[in-house]
């Protein structure tokens, strides 16, 4: 299918963490359209495998790109960026793709002491995050934390599962300070976990800075589309749609309780301001 530049972008993850992105995309490109893919019904994909996770990447991206014509695609997913990326470019050499990583190179320059990175199992595992790790952070002492768990219970708003697991990967991230070997920035090396950051901040001194990806994962799509001369016009209307292999009506209300309402949001129509909370907490938790 021929892309344009009034065709949306797709951006896609296991399930609900992609929001996340998808919520620095809009803001950073608010005349784009996006087709958010939730592969709900094979989430989530953190500990099941890279070659499961491949092939659900490209049965994703097959869906976005031939099947509705995306004139760019953002793997708003770690894990299916480590497992999935090459094989991606590879297939559409002439499409922009954008993947996601742990924040590790923001991490390095503003740390002074240890570095938590707190990812699936499959990207704290794989090739990619050990090159990231050579490249951006040879000298920095860096403490991998697997969050087994963490996005599946994020997924399914379990604030009581959420409470317990933010509370052992915090333990294992820490100990938190200024001190030498002391843990002073927490990295979000999965697109979920912004939406736990309220409760992982309660099992660290406020002197503690985390960081995720949304927001230079959306200057690198503006980036690329400009130079495709792909990106939309001025007076083009924003919006989103959503899709994916699950529970729509349940994308739906995760989509309006994390994004802020917007005009031509889809999912947003009938937005209670009330129902809403800001990605960095989530409700009753
Ligand atoms: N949101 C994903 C990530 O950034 C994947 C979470 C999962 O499905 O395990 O890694």
């Amino acid at each position: 299918m021929h892309a344009d530049a009034r065709s949306p972008i797709g951006v896609f993850d296991s399930g609900v963490g992609g929001l996340s992105v998808l919520e620095a995309l809009r803001e950073a490109l608010p005349h784009e359209r996006f087709v958010y893919y939730a592969d709900t019904a094979h989430a989530p994909y953190g500990e099941r495998g890279d070659a499961y996770v491949l092939a659900r990447t490209l049965a994703v991206a097959n869906d976005l790109v031939e099947g509705r014509g995306v004139k760019a695609l953002v793997v708003a997913c770690n894990t299916a960026t480590a497992a999935a990326i090459h094989e991606l470019r590879a297939l559409w050499p002439g499409l922009p793709i954008v993947g996601v990583e742990p924040a590790l190179k923001p991490a390095v320059a503003a740390s002074r002491g240890r570095i938590a990175v707190l990812a699936t199992r499959g990207t704290l595992a794989s090739a990619k995050f050990r090159r990231l790790q050579e490249t951006a952070a040879p000298r920095a002492q860096v403490v991998a934390v697997p969050c087994d768990g963490l996005a599946d219970a994020i997924e399914r708003a379990d604030a009581g599962e959420i409470d317990a697991l933010c509370a052992r990967y915090m333990q294992a991230a820490g100990p938190f300070g200024a001190g030498a070997g002391e843990t002073d920035t927490v990295v979000l090396g999965c697109t979920h976990y912004p939406f736990a950051t309220g409760v992982l901040r309660r099992h660290a001194p406020a002197s503690v800075r985390f960081l995720d990806t949304g927001a230079p994962v959306s200057l690198r799509t503006r980036q690329l589309l400009a130079e495709a001369g792909l990106l939309a016009g001025p007076g083009a209307a924003g919006g989103i749609e959503l899709t994916g292999s699950g529970d729509l009506p349940a994308l739906e209300a995760a989509a309006r309780r994390w994004l802020a309402p917007a005009p031509g949001a889809q999912a947003s129509k009938d937005t209670d301001p009330a129902q809403r909370v800001t990605p960095q907490a989530l409700p009753a938790a």
